[in-house]
């Protein structure tokens, strides 16, 4: 007589690896009907999310169209009466945005395990063990969450009192900077702008920076799909441009004189300092994203810059040394 219980598992092993195969690598995810129970839940260890068969087929699909060539290898599988595990691996390049993530073409890999039960031979549970870690660190998002599901609404806990709402009015009224452009170019390589004095160096080495930017802002599409940034310190000699750039005319650029940076993002002529940085981040901040970006060209004059306080521009060179 043979035996039924080694039988049912030499099933399941070839049925996962070709299932998971048919999934991960073509798209085809309704053979996991053949593997899965029908109600079957996938649960996530890192945060205890859970989604039904459903969720995990759209899932799948999100990041297959992400990542085209996604190849996936079952390395190890293991199966012990109705307790699994399945060791895993992923490469695939990323060729298409994720969510709001905007593809960057290169080729990651990823890699996890996923440990359940069987039910009658099917797989009911698994809870699903992801080092995100390499596949994040080039998306630039800190989770696959993130990427692939909007923000949550604001809570009425977040939000100040009247009183206190006021206070932080005006202790950002009582911070003194510069002000900037911040530009890009968009998918058709047309140069994008806006002013912005939410810039902060983050770090020398490596050399950081940041810039935080309105999601309602037109420049902001192109920022959040692009790869590069320029940040331009305004001079005394750039009232004008100041005011295009804090406006949302179409074609801020006919006004101006400007050359591209290494990589081609705008720098305008006349302005106290310029850089151009690739973006490394872009953190989800609700209504603004906090885009972090590592510098490789700088260039400084000696243009005197305005000096931005609350509401108003002073001239950088009159200021009194304490
Ligand atoms: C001094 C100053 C600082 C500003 N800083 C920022 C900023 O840090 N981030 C931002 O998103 N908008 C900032 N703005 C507002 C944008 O410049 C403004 O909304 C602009 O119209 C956006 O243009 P766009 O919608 O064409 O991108 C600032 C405006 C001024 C005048």
């Amino acid at each position: 007589m043979p035996d039924t219980t080694e039988a049912v598992t030499t099933d399941i092993r070839s049925a996962v690896r070709a299932v998971w195969e048919a999934a991960w690598d073509r798209g085809e995810v309704d053979r996991l009907d053949e593997l899965m129970t029908a109600d079957f839940v996938r649960e996530s260890a890192a945060s205890g999310a859970r989604w039904d068969l459903a969720a995990h087929k759209r899932e799948i699909l999100q990041i297959r169209a992400a990542f085209p060539d996604l190849s996936t290898t079952v390395e190890q599988l293991i199966i012990d009466g109705d307790d699994f595990a399945i060791f895993w691996s992923s490469t695939g390049t990323f060729a298409h945005d994720l969510g709001e993530v905007p593809a960057t073409g290169t080729r990651v890999q990823t890699r996890g395990s996923n440990q359940g039960r069987l039910h009658d031979g099917r797989i009911a549970f698994e809870r699903v063990t992801w080092d995100q870690s390499e596949l994040l660190a080039d998306l630039g998002v800190p989770s696959l969450r993130a990427a692939l599901e909007p923000e949550p609404e604001a809570s009425v806990v977040d939000d100040l009192s009247g009183a206190q709402r006021e206070a932080l009015k005006g202790f950002n009224r009582q911070f003194v900077t510069g002000v900037t452009v911040v530009t890009t170019t968009d998918a058709e390589g047309r140069p994008r702008g806006l002013a912005a004095n939410s810039y902060a160096s983050v770090s020398l080495d490596p050399p950081l920076v940041l810039v935080c930017v309105q999601k309602t802002s037109s420049t902001y599409p192109a920022l959040f799909h692009s790869r590069h940034l320029g940040i331009n310190i305004l001079s005394t000699e750039q009232g004008d441009t100041l005011a295009t750039f804090a406006s949302r005319e179409p074609d801020k650029f006919a006004h101006v004189d400007w050359r591209k940076g290494p990589q081609g993002s705008p720098l305008l002529d006349g302005s106290s300092a310029s850089i151009e940085a690739e973006i490394k981040e872009r953190f989800q901040a609700r209504t603004h994203t906090v885009f972090i970006a590592r510098v490789i060209h700088a260039e400084v004059t000696d243009r005197t810059p305005i000096v931005y306080k609350a509401g108003q521009f002073f001239d950088g060179s009159s200021l009194t040394e304490l």
